[in-house]
């Protein structure tokens, strides 16, 4: 069995959130410039900076046995992974969100585009709302600026990209947790070792 764990991290917004709740904890996490791969000085852990929506295919394939990631993620690529442990930063919110000047339609199909597409058919979907889905893979304010769609179902946090591209929140549809997620295969291999990390990442700070 090897000596550490190995950790996916995103990276992005969430990334320094999660370093340095860790160093408040002990774990000290320094990614050398452009390196994708890290180890804390203990040697508890190995991490790898891996894109986002890649996080659920690295656990997957057992690649990493542990990850750090939102719930979008989770609903659109990892379902199958294990919840160990929610983390109290990172929070945001699924919104749907368009034009200021526009309401939701009181019948007819919506067009939304987004990134998020499986959860947005499946929110509306078990509503009975009728919708067209466009994927983007980013950059999701654009659409209704540009009209390749009026509607955006998009994560907001301070909501100041929405407000600079003159859109706002239509209907808040979710709140999103940050998890320590796992490969279940790896969590029951390396139950203790992941066990005592959990004790570690739910302490106060160190
Ligand atoms: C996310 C999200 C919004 C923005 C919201 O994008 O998709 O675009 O953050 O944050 P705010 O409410 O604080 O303005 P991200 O920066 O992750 O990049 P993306 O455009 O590639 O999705």
């Amino acid at each position: 069995m090897s000596r550490h764990l190995t950790l996916a991290l995103s990276k992005g917004r969430l990334l320094d959130q999660v370093l340095a709740y860790a160093s408040e904890r002990g774990i000290d996490i320094t990614f050398e410039d452009r390196k994708l791969i890290a180890h804390d000085p203990d040697g508890l852990l190995k991490l790898i900076l891996v894109k986002n929506a890649d996080l659920p295919t690295y656990l997957r394939y057992g690649i990493a046995g542990l990850g750090i990631c939102g719930e979008d993620v989770l609903y659109e690529y990892g379902d199958e992974l294990v919840r160990l442990l929610e983390l109290p930063f990172g929070g945001t919110t699924m919104a749907l969100a368009g034009r200021s000047d526009l309401q939701r339609p009181k019948w007819g199909p919506m067009t939304i585009a987004t990134k998020f597409v499986r959860f947005t058919h499946d929110y509306f979907h078990e509503r009975g709302v009728p919708v067209r889905l466009i994927k983007l893979d980013g950059s999701v304010e654009l659409a209704p600026v540009l009209e390749l769609a009026p509607y955006i179902v998009d994560l907001v946090e301070t909501g100041s990209t929405l407000r600079a591209h003159g859109l706002r929140v239509i209907e808040e549809l979710k709140k999103i947790k940050v998890h320590l997620v796992a490969n279940r295969a790896y969590w029951k291999w390396h139950y203790r070792q992941i066990e005592r990390l959990i004790v570690r990442l739910s302490s106060a700070d160190a």
